[in-house]
């Protein structure tokens, strides 16, 4: 194999957004397969924003992510080599040791995917694990009743666009906040959002407007002081769903909620969850999503940017600085077009 393998490393802990000299690019020749192995291209690489939180210096021995290691982007691509019985060429699959062009493995970490049921995009975005995080954070803890009202914060990125579509297709009424007119306009015009309010103009009076009754569930990916607006409209035993804080993971400190004691004045109940104590329920979940967006109910949307997996990190400022809409991925210059 004569081809070379750009890969992408942590070489600093950034502080504050990433910047790209926090991040090294190694060449290496694609390794050859022994018994076993399956070689993959990948053509996409998941940006999310929580990945920024294992770039942090813990001085552990355990530290997760290591300078030197590779990037622990999500990857997506296709098999183009294998001596795997498992896997054939031409699968599409999901996962990988992190972001490089090729991974070479004993196929452990990677995930087939079904194309006849949805492309990759989507495999990387509504079906995977931030479609995931939305059904199962609103459905196991929020357990949304026809007439609720739910509000969704990071409204129309990966997580939080599918929140509020399936609010909808449960009953409950569905209120994003985002942060552009345009955003909102796609969450209301497209997705069939109830309301949404655009958190950089006066987000309390855009909650009045749009939530009458006030609030029954809140889904945050934001945190920070957004949180304490919202917790001003909690409805008698609503839910606070915390999924992220977005908004958090550049500064040095995170902002906790100011006015936690509105949960007692509404008998209210703040809960917290990670996906993948759901991981055995996924393939129920993902038939079902799918179902629903056969049926129209439910739009899978991506932001793709083209470049290398250099571009890595000015692709999550991009994300950062709010340009998605929908699930952002990188694409790698071997992804079809
Ligand atoms: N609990 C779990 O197991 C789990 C699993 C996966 C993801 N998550 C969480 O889900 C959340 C959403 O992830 P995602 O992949 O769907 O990301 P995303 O919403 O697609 O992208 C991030 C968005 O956050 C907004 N944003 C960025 N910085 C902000 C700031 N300082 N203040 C306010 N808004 C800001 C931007 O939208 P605007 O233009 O609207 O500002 C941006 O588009 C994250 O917090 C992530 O950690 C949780």
């Amino acid at each position: 194999m004569t081809e070379t393998n750009q890969q992408l490393r942590l070489a600093a802990f950034p502080k504050g957004v990433p910047q790209d000299n926090d991040f090294e690019v190694t060449i290496e020749a694609v390794p050859n397969l022994g018994d076993g192995d399956v070689l993959v291209r990948n053509h996409y690489a998941s940006i999310d924003p929580s990945t920024r939180t294992s770039w942090v210096d813990t001085g552990s021995f355990h530290q997760a992510v290591k300078l030197g290691m590779l990037v622990n982007a999500g990857t997506g691509g296709e098999v183009i080599a294998s001596n795997n019985p498992a896997f054939s060429v031409g699968d599409m699959v999901m996962g990988g040791p992190g972001l490089q062009d090729y991974s070479v493995t004993d196929g452990k970490t990677l995930q087939k995917i079904d194309i006849d049921l949805a492309p990759l995009t989507s495999w990387m975005g509504g079906l995977g694990i931030t479609g995931l995080t939305a059904y199962f954070g609103l459905l196991d803890i929020g357990d949304p009743k026809p007439g609720e009202t739910v509000v969704v914060t990071g409204a129309a990125g990966a997580v939080g666009m599918i929140v509020g579509q399936i609010a909808r297709i449960k009953g409950a009424r569905a209120v994003g906040i985002a942060g552009s007119d345009e955003k909102c306009k796609f969450l209301t015009d497209e997705l069939g959002f109830d309301g949404a309010v655009n958190y950089k103009d006066d987000l309390y009076r855009g909650l009045k407007e749009t939530t009458p009754d006030r609030i029954d569930i809140v889904f945050d990916n934001i945190g920070g002081p957004m949180l304490d607006t919202i917790m001003r409209r909690l409805a008698m035993r609503s839910r606070v769903i915390i999924s992220g804080a977005t908004s958090q993971y550049n500064e040095p400190e995170i902002y906790g909620p100011k006015n936690y004691l509105s949960l007692a004045s509404f008998r209210a109940r703040m809960e917290g969850f990670i996906i993948f104590d759901y991981a055995d329920q996924y393939q129920k979940a993902r038939e079902e999503m799918a179902g629903w967006a056969k049926e129209g109910k439910l739009i899978f949307k991506e932001t793709l940017v083209d470049g290398t997996v250099g571009d890595f990190p000015a692709v999550m400022r991009q994300l950062y600085a709010g340009e998605n809409i929908g699930k952002m991925l990188l694409r790698l210059p071997g992804a079809p077009r």
